[in-house]
């Protein structure tokens, strides 16, 4: 089945129309007026031989996860003779982001991956480009459903199910501790899809075990040097604490740091679990340090582009796509270590 789109209106047809009954433009975008048309629905996107891509991909400092991520959507551009229009940004600022957003707009580009730093600030961001007429696909993190509407400001959603992961990494601390433990959590970014949603899918499984308790959760927004200060500060605070559960493998890298800093030995005082599956992490694995990883897998440059021609060529592209995520402890490690990254 193939989508239908909304035809293109450009935008002085479309204020005279709004003026002629008596409305003004609802328009929140200052720029929008230079932009020429307006889509009221998901654009089209031409089938080309080639395309100028933007790419508005959420800023971090030197993550392993982010720089597969990154690597992989570069790959794939160059491997199809694509421009990849790509800012990398300079800080962790959901407003800059907004701001390369909209200089994507500004430069006109064919489409557009987002990578949200949160769900909510970017959203509106995303309905400025499809009121551009650019077509958007958004990877990895999620954006508000109820301001940038799956299917109408976005055409589709790529990513892995983080609530899953928090579910797989709970399942798998259950059973290795026979339900007795006391943990700290260490968040993601606070508004970010994986910090809402693996503190979710965790602790909904902990919370049916009475022999478990979070004893702290706090946000290390994803980075190795908050989850250092952070276990500092939490493993002092909480001393019968025997577990750390970090969102991703940047703060398990800190967590590991700060509790050999403390005398203490990570896999044997204190257990620590992580997502992402990064090849530093799964040797931290083989060497005892870190019990278990959930896999995060960064590296869907290719179903991104796929899913973008498949919509080009008018094919019927899903809402949602998911990345099927594995889980890496001792037994597999060794095996999984070559195709880390
Ligand atoms: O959005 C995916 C998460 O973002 C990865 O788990 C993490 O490493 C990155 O910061």
């Amino acid at each position: 089945m193939k989508r239908v789109f909304e035809i293109l209106v450009p935008y002085s047809v479309a204020l005279a129309a709004l003026l002629a009954v008596g409305c003004g433009s609802n328009s929140e975008d200052p720029n929008e007026e230079q932009q020429g048309q307006v889509c009221e629905g998901l654009p089209p996107l031409a089938e080309k031989d080639t395309y100028r891509v933007g790419f508005a991909q959420v800023w971090e400092d030197d993550g392993p996860w982010r720089n597969a991520n990154t690597a992989s959507m570069i790959d794939e551009a160059d491997k199809r003779g694509f421009e990849l229009v790509f800012d990398p940004g300079t800080k962790s600022d959901p407003a800059e982001q907004v701001a390369r957003m909209q200089a994507l707009i500004q430069a006109k580009v064919d489409v557009i991956f987002i990578a949200p730093h949160d769900e909510t600030v970017l959203a509106p961001s995303v309905v400025r480009a499809r009121r551009a007429c650019i077509p958007v696909f958004i990877i990895d993190r999620a954006v508000d459903p109820n301001v940038a509407i799956p299917g109408v400001d976005y055409v589709s959603y790529l990513a892995s199910d983080f609530r899953k992961e928090g579910q797989m990494a709970a399942d798998w601390l259950i059973e290795k501790t026979q339900g007795k433990a006391n943990i700290i959590q260490l968040e993601g970014t606070v508004g970010s899809s994986p910090g809402v949603q693996r503190k979710r899918g965790f602790d909904e499984r902990i919370a049916k075990e009475d022999g478990m308790t979070i004893l702290a959760s706090e946000t290390g927004d994803f980075d190795e040097d908050k989850g250092y200060a952070l276990t500092k500060r939490l493993v002092a605070e909480h001393p019968t604490a025997d577990v750390i559960y970090a969102h991703n493998d940047a703060m398990a890298f800190g967590v590991i740091t700060a509790l050999e800093e403390m005398g203490k030995v990570p896999g044997e005082d204190i257990l620590v679990v992580s997502i992402d599956g990064t090849k530093k992490a799964t040797q931290y694995i083989l060497d005892g340090k870190i019990g278990v990883v959930v896999e995060c897998n960064p590296k869907f440059g290719p179903i991104a582009f796929d899913t973008m021609l498949a919509y080009a060529r008018g094919d019927d592209v899903p809402l949602r796509v998911d990345n099927v995520d594995r889980i890496f402890d001792i037994e597999n490690a060794a095996e999984y270590l070559p195709e880390a990254y």
